[in-house]
């Protein structure tokens, strides 16, 4: 998808022209992936326009720093008061927030704790992410998952994001818009860059986060819109079989947000169209992100904007 600029980035505290939002080639993140980022949209509701679930994002980011020694120099409230500047000085909405730190230029050599930090968070307008609008058609992948104790999953960093890409590259040239990892056991993990449900008998079932799964918030939203909606959850390891004979299935994340699978390895989801649990949930995720249902966890940090993008 073509990246649409806007006019500011922030880095590091202030806002920069987006031009100039530049890093040396020899920074330590180029040569070994040295990166935590997040990835937030921001809504557009009746008068206005909300970043959804932004304190949840930024402490993740702030968890994922902890877990590679990464120390930020903000705090959660820092980071997302930095959201709301960028956001508000470029007026862009809906749009998509990337907040990203990282090692940057200074030291060379695998070790980067003399490397500095450096934080930037960008936004810009983006559409739809997983293709097919009558559901998609995905596989399941040949590569697994990130081993435990290898990788961390809880981590969002960009490393991981080359066993996404291995993922998301397989099922493109073979004629699937999305890849479905197992874990190393051959457990249901979860796509490229979304999680993953399934609903078979009325309940809702998801991978939990032992499976390498991220801790998706899009996740934790449909979770608790379940509970609030009365649909059983189970969280537990599920075969990769359950994907064929499951009543409907469907993929949640910030840029997926609620997409539902027409089809696993050619065999029909179902009937193939979105279901009744499927779209109870997805209608009841919209209705909160678009203004129409009250916001009744404070999930939506109001922002100023100027312009409604096209998207
Ligand atoms: C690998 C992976 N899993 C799951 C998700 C969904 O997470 P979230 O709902 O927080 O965007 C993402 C997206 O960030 C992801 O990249």
């Amino acid at each position: 998808m073509p990246l649409v600029t806007t006019q500011h980035i922030w880095h590091n505290g202030e806002l920069i022209p987006w031009e100039n939002a530049n890093i040396h080639v020899m920074s330590h993140v180029v040569h070994y992936g040295s990166s935590i980022f997040e990835g937030i949209r921001c809504y557009a509701q009746p008068g206005g326009a909300g970043v959804f679930r932004l304190s949840e994002h930024m402490q993740r980011l702030i968890h994922s720093g902890k877990i590679y020694r990464m120390p930020l120099a903000y705090t959660a409230e820092q980071l997302a008061s930095a959201v709301v500047e960028v956001v508000e000085a470029n007026g862009v909405t809906p749009c998509y927030i990337r907040p990203i730190a990282f090692r940057g230029y200074g030291e060379i050599g695998v070790n980067p704790l003399r490397s500095p930090v450096e934080v930037y968070i960008a936004n810009f307008p983006w559409g739809k992410y997983v293709p097919g609008t009558q559901g998609a058609d995905v596989c399941v992948s040949s590569w697994n998952r990130l081993a435990p104790n290898t990788m961390p999953s809880l981590a969002k960093a960009g490393a991981n994001y080359m066993n996404s890409q291995l993922i998301r590259m397989e099922a493109e040239v073979n004629g699937y818009a999305e890849g479905i990892a197992l874990d190393v056991n051959g457990y249901l993990s979860e796509g490229s860059g979304e999680n993953l449900f399934i609903v078979r008998n009325g309940t809702l079932y998801t991978s939990p986060l032992a499976n390498s799964v991220l801790n998706g918030i899009t996740r934790d939203s449909i979770l608790v819109l379940a509970r609030h909606l009365g649909i059983p959850v189970v969280e537990q390891a599920l075969p990769r079989e359950l994907l064929y004979i499951c009543d409907e299935a469907f993929f949640t994340g910030t840029a997926a947000e609620v997409a539902h699978l027409r089809s696993v390895d050619r065999i029909l989801v179902g009937d193939g169209s979105m279901g009744p649990i499927t779209k109870a949930l997805h209608d009841a995720f919209f209705a909160i992100v678009n203004g129409t249902a009250e916001d009744r966890y404070g999930w939506l940090t109001p922002v100023k904007v100027r312009e409604l993008a096209t998207v």
